[in-house]
């Protein structure tokens, strides 16, 4: 079935996706097209409405990026935000200069509630701003909607021929009302029906995947985690038996995780799975080593090799699938924004594996979406709201040389940790938490007896997009139930610390 849907031109701001992400949230397809996308091109789609991005530039530099005049005529209703409000400003003949004081963060907006897209909100709120140009003078046939105390014109409209534009980012949080705003423009302006949800996202995915891949192969890596799991499944779901996942068990795993993923895969969906005993091979690469990055580097590059290996016995594949969502698309540096960082997960594409084309389904999603679409793929909740684990395993968490007992004193404390977070009921409000091996050992008392063992530290952070992060303020009851039962329980381990530092300048992972 053929959605209604609404596009995001995009001109090069940060949260182009998250527009997308917040009209998807309204019920109403979206999806993402940079600005150079041609007039036929949207003609075509068929979509209800066009919102035009924000993005680093000033619309009077002739180099920034433009579309023609035209795709604000096509008689599809257009809401600019930020660059793209002044853009609109700037080809209907507006003006458009720096600001005599630029804004940024937090900003008190008064708004006119008579507007189609201020319906229903207060009349004064606070908005998020971040700009040094603004739109100095309306084009004809356009009435001011809004203002800040340093900002006239932020917010413009021209109801008779669907323009709209704000200057403030609805799409982020700081904005109150932000979702509301763009549900106006969505249902008052647009006239949506509000036809999306997370279902028919993912029926339609499939459908498309049986026939893009009609009868050929697919190889997918599956890691264990939310992206390759839910990616894979629904690849499963399209396709059956044409798939073949390879699972590589580098033995860095957390206690019983290997065996849980051959469970729900080989035995709830019955896939083709390939689970590869890897083990002895990661821990021999990795023997004596202790320099954390060439930890990393290791096993991304040994789990290439395995992989490949067991590729080769299946021969040719026309299809590979990869779990990559839009986190990863922008962390990559690849979303038309700015580089954020590097990403840095194991493995990368393998150079010697034939395949004719890469499947990335998740590609437009955000996490949240994705586990989402994990439970409507059916998919075991414990897996879909796993926590983030890093690609080398446990490998990180073992500071210094790994070695079998290291790993297993590391397994028996993080799964006494996870029980009791989940027995406090703290499991989804802590985004992210487990134990470290330190290599620190230190003198304790047991019995009457001096112990010279390790320290163990627990690590636990509350964050949004893991790039900061702040230490999770556990109940004291709970580490107090950690601390025991860990250096009862687990042997060779004599204390047990927290880590209160943030990220930055703390990294969440100790290597
Ligand atoms: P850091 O330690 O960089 O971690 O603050 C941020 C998030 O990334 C995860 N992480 C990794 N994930 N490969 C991955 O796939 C890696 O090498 C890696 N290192 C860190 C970390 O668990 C946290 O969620």
């Amino acid at each position: 079935m053929k959605h209604e849907s609404v596009l995001v031109l995009d001109f090069g701001g940060q949260y182009n996706q998250l527009i997308a992400r917040r009209v998807r949230e309204c019920g109403v397809y979206c999806e993402v097209k940079p600005y150079t996308t041609s007039v036929a091109d949207l003609k075509a789609a068929g979509y209800k409405g066009i919102i035009f991005t924000g993005g680093p530039n000033s619309v009077y530099d002739p180099t920034s990026p433009k579309c023609p005049r035209e795709v604000l005529t096509l008689g599809i209703p257009v809401l600019g935000i930020c660059y793209g409000a002044q853009l609109m400003a700037h080809l209907l003949g507006g003006d458009v200069s720096t600001c005599a004081v630029s804004e940024y963060g937090k900003t008190a907006v008064w708004a006119d509630d008579a507007s189609p897209l201020f319906q229903g909100i207060p009349e004064q709120f606070y908005c998020f701003m971040s700009h040094t140009d603004h739109i100095s003078s309306l084009p004809a046939g356009f009435v001011n909607t809004a203002h800040t105390a340093d900002c006239p014109n932020a917010a413009m409209e021209n109801r008779e021929m669907g323009w709209y534009a704000v200057q403030f980012h609805p799409e982020v949080e700081h904005t109150a009302y932000g979702t509301e705003i763009l549900n106006n423009f969505l249902y008052n302006v647009c006239r949506c029906s509000g036809d999306w949800k997370m279902s028919s996202f993912v029926e339609d995915q499939i459908q498309a995947l049986r026939e893009k891949i009609g009868d050929k192969k697919v190889l997918c890596a599956l890691s264990g985690g939310v992206d390759s799991s839910v990616a894979a499944v629904m690849v499963y779901k399209a396709v059956g038996k044409q798939l073949t996942c390879i699972f590589v068990d580098h033995g860095l795993l957390r206690k019983d995780e290997g065996d849980q993923v051959e469970e729900i895969f080989r035995r709830q969906f019955d896939m083709n799975l390939i689970r590869v005993d890897a083990k002895d091979r990661f821990l021999g690469k990795l023997s004596g080593v202790t320099e954390p990055e060439k930890k990393r580097k290791i096993i991304g590059e040994e789990f290439i090799r395995v992989f490949e290996e067991e590729a080769r016995k299946i021969g040719k594949v026309d299809f590979l699938v990869q779990g990559t969502i839009y986190p990863d698309v922008i962390e990559s540096g690849l979303g038309g924004s700015a580089v954020i960082k590097s990403h840095h997960n194991v493995g990368g594409l393998p150079d010697h594996v034939d395949f004719e084309e890469l499947i990335e389904p998740l590609r437009n999603l955000f996490k949240d979406e994705v586990r989402a679409a994990g439970e409507e793929l059916g998919i075991a909740s414990h897996l879909v709201w796993r926590q983030p684990f890093p690609g080398p395993g446990l490998a990180v968490r073992v500071i210094g040389d790994i070695t079998e007992d290291k790993l297993s004193i590391l397994r028996e404390s993080d799964a006494i940790l996870r029980k009791e977070i989940a027995n406090a009921g703290l499991d989804r409000s802590i985004n992210q938490y487990f134990t470290v091996l330190t290599g620190n050992r230190s003198v304790g008392v047991m019995g009457d007896f001096r112990t010279y063992d390790y320290t163990i530290a627990v690590r636990a952070v509350t964050t949004s997009d893991f790039m900061t992060a702040d230490f999770a303020r556990i109940p004291y009851e709970v580490l107090e139930v950690v601390s025991s039962r860990i250096v009862n329980e687990v042997p060779h381990v004599n204390r047990v610390v927290y880590d209160i530092t943030s990220k930055p300048p703390a990294t969440v992972e100790w290597e």
